[in-house]
């Protein structure tokens, strides 16, 4: 095996963001750019001979070519096994699953991830990679500081001459010093969901005529959802639309919410609206679920699992602790008070999950942006989210909006929504951000909206596993009514910088419950617009997206 060396140079801008390095494709294609970066995640992670590398990406252009340049350095890096997904595809929570179980019972000491999520894919679109650790989860923020200290000051990187592969040809490739083991990238993970999920029960649903609709956005998820739905749980084919995955993910931009999953939403808001639908992201790792005509919130969502967890097999026991990231609504908080388990509250990014999982202090947590999941993998996940809603609805006998209105009248409501905005010159968004945190100091005792600001702060969290901090992870303005407008910068964009403006009022009034959410909150609205001068600082009247 000839080994390379090749001199580099390092580029300025290799520091990962929320979830790994994202960039627009056109940024990879540069020479030099994927493998620069992918030394410096081989060195950090220093495997060392006989360790087992995941390798496996969410299909999207330049997939099969980076995973090809991976693999040849892997090699050279004296890496001597590497699992990758037929075709070079894994879902993020697949790749999380066969980290932590390995092959042939030995567990991996971590993996690389190809994927830019929910963003745009495509010669113009977005690439993105970013590495997991042997616990199956996106490596913490220590490890990815040190990642881009080494990428700031590379000077080489290694590759190896290798035979020609074939990455659609299942089973063992013995390539020089490496043995390359090409998977099914299904099986394993619809195993796992065998084991967590009553699929009798669910089976039994859809016997009795209940429809559903998944779209698989022709991101990642088509492959996991027809072998789980139409295959095992006998749901009919062609319940799963848009289900080939496709490099551009067919020009769509693969993200499960109200305003890119449209086709999803039209039929289950139309007349002949099936009873149950839900959509997942590029990467599988998102869900999005609506009832016939109604749509759930993900921080309900969270707070409905979390509920009703004990109606499903692998959470029959309870759960230890509940996790969502802060600008997620408090409906979970209500549910962990009355089942007396904590709850935590963590940055945004599910890295912040992964300490509290593995210690065993949590079992579900969520996000507000469409993500759920629970100590089964160490990522959110899209399909286990939508199984888990099935499982529920099965044994409860009732639609999901009956579940969620049910649950409303239970423990109250919190009304969410959240604004954002895209591409936004940086200077204007530091502005935007720079003025609210001048205020912090002045805001506590002020009335907005009719209601007294108890506490201002830019949120800082100590893991209460290591102790590691983190602090400026958003603007927070919180109401003595219960009551949170929550201000930040998103790290996973790769043009400008996006705002986003989170919203959230508690209802305990049963006459309230069901008002809509956008009347609920427009005071709320205005007031968050006012205090941060957005429409000043940033020449923008009206958000790109309203979730
Ligand atoms: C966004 C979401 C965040 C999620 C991340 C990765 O990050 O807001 O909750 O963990 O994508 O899917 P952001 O762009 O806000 O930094
Ligand atoms: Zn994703």
């Amino acid at each position: 095996m000839v080994v390379k060396t090749v001199p580099t140079s390092p580029f300025a801008d290799q520091r990962p963001g929320t979830s790994g390095l994202r960039k627009r494709t056109t940024v990879f294609q540069q020479p030099h750019y994927l493998e620069n970066f992918v030394q410096a995640v081989l060195d950090e992670a220093a495997l060392q001979p006989g360790q087992t590398l995941v390798l496996g990406g969410d299909g999207r252009f330049h997939n099969r070519e980076a995973i090809h340049t991976i693999v040849r350095m892997a090699a050279a890096n004296g890496i001597t096994h590497v699992v990758v997904g037929r075709g070079g595809l894994l879902s993020t929570p697949a790749a999380s699953h066969l980290i932590r179980r390995g092959v042939n019972g030995q567990p991996a000491a971590g993996g690389i991830i190809l994927s830019a999520s929910h963003n745009p894919g495509g010669a113009d679109g977005d690439f993105g990679i970013k590495y997991n650790t042997g616990n199956g989860g996106p490596a913490p923020e220590a490890f990815t500081n040190r990642l881009a200290e080494r990428a700031g000051s590379l000077t080489a990187y290694r590759v190896a001459e290798l035979p020609a592969f074939d990455l659609d040809v299942l089973g063992t490739h013995t390539l020089g010093s490496l043995t390359l083991e090409v998977v099914d990238p299904v099986v394993a993970y619809a195993q796992l969901m065998e084991q967590l999920f009553d699929f009798g029960a669910i089976r039994a649903l859809l016997t009795r005529g209940f429809t559903l609709r998944f779209d698989a956005m022709h991101a990642i998820t088509g492959p996991y959802a027809v072998e789980i739905l139409e295959r095992r749980l006998g749901a009919p084919a062609g319940t799963v639309i848009n289900a080939v995955p496709l490099p551009d993910f067919g020009g769509g931009h693969p993200d499960p919410n109200l305003t890119y999953a449209h086709e999803l939403v039209e039929e289950l808001f139309g007349e002949q609206a099936p009873d149950f639908g839900a959509a997942s992201d590029g990467d599988g790792d998102r869900n999005m679920i609506l009832g016939r005509r109604f749509f759930v919130t993900p921080s309900d969502s969270l707070a409905v699992l979390a509920a009703n967890a004990t109606l499903v097999p692998g959470y029959r026991e309870g759960l230890a602790g509940v996790a969502r990231s802060m600008p997620t609504s408090a409906a979970v908080d209500v549910v962990a008070e009355r089942l007396g388990i904590p709850c935590f509250e963590t940055p945004t990014g599910w890295k912040f999950f992964g300490n509290l999982l593995d210690a065993g202090r949590i079992t579900l947590c969520g996000e507000e942006s469409f993500g759920t999941g629970s100590n089964h993998v160490r990522e959110k996940d899209g399909l286990w989210a939508v199984l888990f809603w099935l499982n529920i609805v099965a044994a409860r006998g009732e639609s999901v909006e009956q579940i969620v209105r049910g649950h409303w009248a239970e423990y109250g409501r919190n009304f969410y929504t959240r604004y954002d905005y895209e591409a936004v010159p940086s200077d204007a968004a530091n502005a935007v951000m720079a003025g609210l945190r001048a205020q912090l100091d002045s805001l506590p005792g002020r009335t907005l909206a009719g209601r007294v600001v108890s506490q201002a702060d830019d949120f800082a969290y100590t893991d209460p596993v290591d102790g590691a901090v983190s602090r400026q992870q958003g603007i927070r303005l919180l109401f003595q009514d219960g009551a949170r407008i929550v201000f930040r910068l998103s790290g996973t964009g790769t043009e400008g910088a996006t705002i986003r403006v989170y919203i959230e009022s508690r209802e305990t009034n049963v006459e309230r419950l069901g008002l809509d959410t956008a009347s609920a909150l427009a005071d709320l609205v205005d007031a968050a617009l006012t205090v941060s001068a957005l429409r000043e600082h940033t020449g923008r009247s009206e958000p790109t997206v309203i979730t």
